[in-house]
């Protein structure tokens, strides 16, 4: 007899429906599967032959012919391991015929019958319900990650047996309920508060301008600045997450095998610190099978490098796309996958191998040509994408002996959350979201400026010998900063201070 399952299949984070046919016909006993690949299929027929017989089922002594429909889909085999088994079964009419009508079957079989949890299944579930299908029987240990999808029936089951038996209507497993999303930033989350650094009054300013506007930054210092403690930081002032963002970051982290399985769902932005041994499959998504990289875990939230120069000239480089157009494309041989990289780059960097040059209370020991091909190591495309450049310099004793605690990071939220209301108003309806993200046309239309700003531009092209693309990036660090002051008009202070996080193109780049 001839049955047909529904299964879903990933590319990236789009799905397909699969359609898994079964037929059983006389012959010598052996399983074939049209339309996957070996090695997948392999695998998957030793785990699904186990899990039934250990299951307490008689497994067919006929030939068994799978077929999977469309034929260019897949083609990770894992996850068709329940649907195939449960059509063998009603092949083999172990289960009432047809019982599996309407479900869509997800999960991996262990050899005793248990069943495994799977990746990407928020993506699977959200393009299902897209697709019009409505009914899922899921692994148990994704249970919470499908409580976030609305408007689908979902029944999560621990094994093979629980899953006949709900459909042979022997015990009907309970419909999971759907849960409520809570992605409020608070602070206690990290560990971490700007009011713990001392000092530090400018870089605090540059990053709160920063994660205002949606600017990539990088920070230039001695070791033991506090680079690191500053970056760490970043998170606790940005705006809560969206239930949509965090569907976005979920599906990424669960395709990627990242998810915190009994969360189910990512409520903070990410803060993802790759190592500068990092490569450029591991940091732009790749591999064979295509998974996301770390510029795509990081998508809404923070990708930090800690000393920027030690990470090798082509994973610089390999950022070029991601920064600009806030996705990366992955291209391999099966398949051609797209993912969200849409994230707040913070660099750090010591300014020369020893780590002083420019530092007020240390003494460099490098050569002038040392130090140049130090900082010469980040170039270009990296340096482009930056539009807020600071130093930042050790605390004096005075300082560090102080007392008094800074400003919270909550109220600096406060406040970065007005300036995002006001860039929404603004991009209604258009693709850019923030004024880092700002056109050319954008910049002509929101940033308007005076005479005297005029003047002080020309003026600062002159002398720090600033390209135009600087200037563009002088335009929309202002419009944030102007905005941070509630003013509609960009003022000539506005542009004065977007101008000193240019001045280290003039110290090091020129
Ligand atoms: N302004 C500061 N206020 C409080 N602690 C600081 C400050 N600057 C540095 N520190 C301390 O010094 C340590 C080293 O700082 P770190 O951020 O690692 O420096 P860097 O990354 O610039 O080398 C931090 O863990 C922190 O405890
Ligand atoms: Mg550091
Ligand atoms: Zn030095």
């Amino acid at each position: 007899m001839l049955t047909k399952t529904k299964a879903y299949a990933l590319k990236g984070l789009e799905g397909q429906a699969v359609e898994i046919e079964v037929d059983l016909t006389p012959g010598v006993p052996a399983m074939e599967m049209v339309g996957l690949p070996d090695a997948v299929v392999k695998e998957s027929k030793d785990r699904v032959r186990s899990a039934i017989i250990n299951s307490g089922f008689d497994y067919p002594i006929k030939r068994i012919t799978i077929n999977f429909a469309p034929a260019e889909t897949k083609k990770e085999g894992a996850i068709f391991d329940l649907p195939v088994a449960i059509g063998i079964l009603s092949a083999y009419d172990q289960i009432p015929t047809n019982c599996q009508d309407g479900y869509v079957l997800l999960g991996e079989l262990s050899l005793d019958g248990s069943l495994r949890k799977i990746n990407g299944l928020m993506a699977i579930l959200i393009s299902g319900l897209q697709n019009g299908y409505k009914k899922y029987i899921v692994p148990k240990e994704n249970q919470a990650e499908a409580s976030f999808v609305d408007g689908i029936e979902v029944y999560p089951a621990s094994n093979l047996s629980e899953v006949v038996n709900h459909l042979s209507n022997v015990s009907p497993i309970p419909r999971l309920e759907t849960k409520k999303f809570n992605g409020k930033n608070e602070t206690s989350k990290y560990g971490v508060d700007f009011a713990d650094v001392k000092g530090q009054l400018k870089a605090k300013r540059a990053l709160e301008i920063a994660v205002a506007g949606g600017h990539n930054v990088l920070m230039v210092g001695p070791p033991g600045a506090g680079k690191t403690m500053l970056a760490k930081c970043v998170l606790t002032i940005m705006p809560d997450l969206s239930f949509e963002e965090a569907v976005e970051v979920t599906k990424i982290h669960s395709v990627a095998g990242v998810l915190d399985a009994s969360q189910g769902i990512v409520t903070s932005r990410p803060f993802r610190s790759p190592h500068h041994s990092i490569t450029v499959p591991a940091l732009i998504g790749g591999d064979r099978r295509a998974k996301p990289g770390e510029v795509s875990l990081a998508h809404n939230g923070v990708l930090f490098l800690d000393e920027v120069p030690e990470y090798g000239r082509t994973v610089l480089d390999s950022l070029r796309q991601p920064l600009e157009d806030g996705v990366v494309t992955i291209s391999r041989v099966l398949q051609t996958v797209e993912y969200p990289a849409c994230f707040t780059l913070i660099g750090s960097m010591n300014p020369c191998p020893c780590g002083n040059y420019g530092s007020k209370n240390k003494e460099c020991t490098c050569s002038p040509s040392q130090i140049r091909n130090y900082i010469g190591r980040i170039s270009g495309p990296f340096l482009d994408r930056i539009d807020i450049q600071i130093e930042v310099d050790g605390i004096s004793f005075g300082e560090f002996k102080d007392k008094a605690s800074g400003e919270p990071s909550e109220k600096i939220r406060e406040r970065v959350v007005k300036v995002r209301e006001i860039e929404r108003e603004r991009f209604k309806g258009s693709k850019t979201r923030t004024n880092s993200e700002m056109t050319n046309e954008d910049i002509k239309k929101y940033c308007e400026v005076d005479r005297e700003s005029q003047n002080l531009l020309e003026l600062s092209f002159a002398k720090l010998g600033l390209s135009a693309r600087a200037g563009f990036r002088i335009l929309r660090v202002a419009r944030t900063i102007a905005d941070l002051e509630g003013s509609d008009s960009i003022k000539v202070e506005h542009i004065a201070e977007a101008i000193q996080y240019r001045s280290l193109d003039k110290k090091y780049w020129k």
